[in-house]
């Protein structure tokens, strides 16, 4: 490393990514002071936590001054969004993650959209609308199926993936009439529908160097046998096996190094964690999405997987001085299983007590990354949130790293405690 590492780092984020960057930071070599806002219960094991909501730019800016903090690293895509990372420059703290040009990749679609058809990169054709009768008569001219997306920012929940041509009209009006999603749906995409398996590729980026982090697949939704309403994501695994070696070179071929440097020559510096969303089509890989961030759960499967000093790696991309970093990736396979409440991604209560077994009871190599958790006034652990925890488990098969998750699961006592039994099994299937 040609600059020495910082001694002092703040965590932007309150998830299970959140907790697993922490988790991640606190290996490293350097032992940095470690430092979250807001942060969650289980984090707060693992770092000093501040109540400082994530979207609070001002308050965020102030925090890292006071606690003379030397890195911050961003988790979630909001506070990208609005400039934290361009407000904490002109404060002279380096940040870890885009500018608000480079957020903009995942907070608008059509931005995005418009790059990748720009620069011939692989994408589902599109069309962008503002008005209904144009959309749907374009909606009624593709057929079913169909993909309908809100331009902006939605938490994960803007797309509408129409089997119907019913379905497909009443997403169209909705979100230009009817007003869901905000701001964020007042302009739409119509895309193509494509078939295949996804993937998940998160790339660490600075300017035109790049580091490919290990493949994963993330479950978006929330029932067995990828059943009822999508959610942030249920579980994820890696490696993700359906990208063999000779993909990954096509991958990067095609769409890393195109989407890498079309972000540059759009005049945008971009450091940060690219994550291109990809689907496997039977013609080939094909960009579903850009975020600007860590994925949540496939952070929780990818960094513990890293035998590299992650922040010697995030500091080397913002600074500016990635290339020639050498990624060391362990051979273990990771599999992480997400406890929500039960009742996520719709209504869900908050406020059960969770119970820990103690960790010597735990199976070996297996990580409890919190997410949405608090404390009582006893003192004990609660739930607070859709996603409660991510329990991640190493294993040197699959099948191992999975029977290590599901063992752990079983042992957390949660009265509304609800997960998928099937995370990594299309894999374990495919065998
Ligand atoms: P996005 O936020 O754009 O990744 O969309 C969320 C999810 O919707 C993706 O992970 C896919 O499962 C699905 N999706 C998005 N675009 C398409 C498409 N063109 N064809 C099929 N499924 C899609
Ligand atoms: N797991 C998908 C995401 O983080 O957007």
């Amino acid at each position: 490393m040609s600059s020495s590492l910082p001694h002092s780092v703040l965590v932007v984020g309150s998830g299970g990514r959140e907790h697993a960057l922490v988790k991640a930071l606190a290996a490293s070599p350097t032992k940095p002071r470690l430092l979250c806002a807001p942060g969650n219960a289980g984090i707060a094991q693992d770092a000093s936590c501040f109540p400082v909501a994530a979207d609070n730019i001002a308050g965020l800016v102030a925090i890292a001054q006071r606690e003379k903090v030397e890195f911050v690293v961003v988790g979630p895509e909001v506070p990208l969004s609005l400039g934290l990372v361009d407000a904490l420059g002109k404060a002279g703290i380096p940040a870890y993650g885009p500018k608000a040009d480079g957020a903009r990749l995942e907070a608008s679609k059509i931005f995005t959209k418009q790059l990748l058809l720009k620069h011939n990169i692989p994408t589902a054709p599109a069309a962008f609308f503002t008005e209904t009768a144009p959309a749907l008569d374009y909606v009624r001219q593709r057929g079913a199926p169909i993909v309908i997306k809100a331009d902006g920012l939605a938490a994960g929940k803007g797309v509408i993936v129409a089997m119907t041509l019913t379905e497909a009209e009443a997403a169209v009006r909705d979100m230009l009439e009817g007003g869901r999603f905000g701001a964020s749906g007042r302009q739409i995409l119509v895309e193509d529908c494509l078939a295949g398996e996804e993937t998940s590729l998160l790339v660490i980026v600075s300017g035109r160097d790049y580091v490919i982090l290990p493949v994963s697949q993330d479950h978006k939704r929330v029932g067995d046998g990828d059943t009822g309403p999508n959610t942030g994501g249920m579980g994820a695994y890696s490696p993700a096996d359906v990208v063999t070696p000779g993909m990954l070179v096509r991958i990067e071929r095609e769409i890393v190094r195109p989407s890498v440097d079309a972000i540059a020559a759009e005049g945008i510096d971009f450091r940060g964690t690219l994550f291109i969303g990809i689907m496997l089509t039977a013609a080939g890989p094909s960009v579903l999405e850009y975020n600007t961030r860590f994925g949540d759960p496939e952070t929780q499967v990818v960094l513990p997987r890293l035998a590299s000093d992650v922040l010697a790696l995030l500091w080397a991309a913002t600074r500016g001085e990635l290339g020639g970093f050498r990624l060391e990736v362990r051979p273990d396979y990771a599999v992480c299983v997400v406890i929500a409440a039960k009742g996520y991604p719709n209504s869900y209560p908050k406020g059960d007590v969770i119970s820990f077994p103690p960790s010597s009871n735990l199976p070996p190599s297996t990580f409890i990354y919190h997410a949405g958790t608090a404390r009582n006034a006893a003192g004990q652990f609660t739930t607070n949130g859709g996603r409660v925890l991510g329990v991640t488990a190493l294993g040197p098969t699959l099948h191992e790293a999975a029977a290590r998750a599901y063992r752990a699961c079983d042992q957390i006592g949660c009265a509304t405690k609800y997960f998928r039994r099937d995370i990594g099994a299309r894999q374990l299937n495919r065998k």
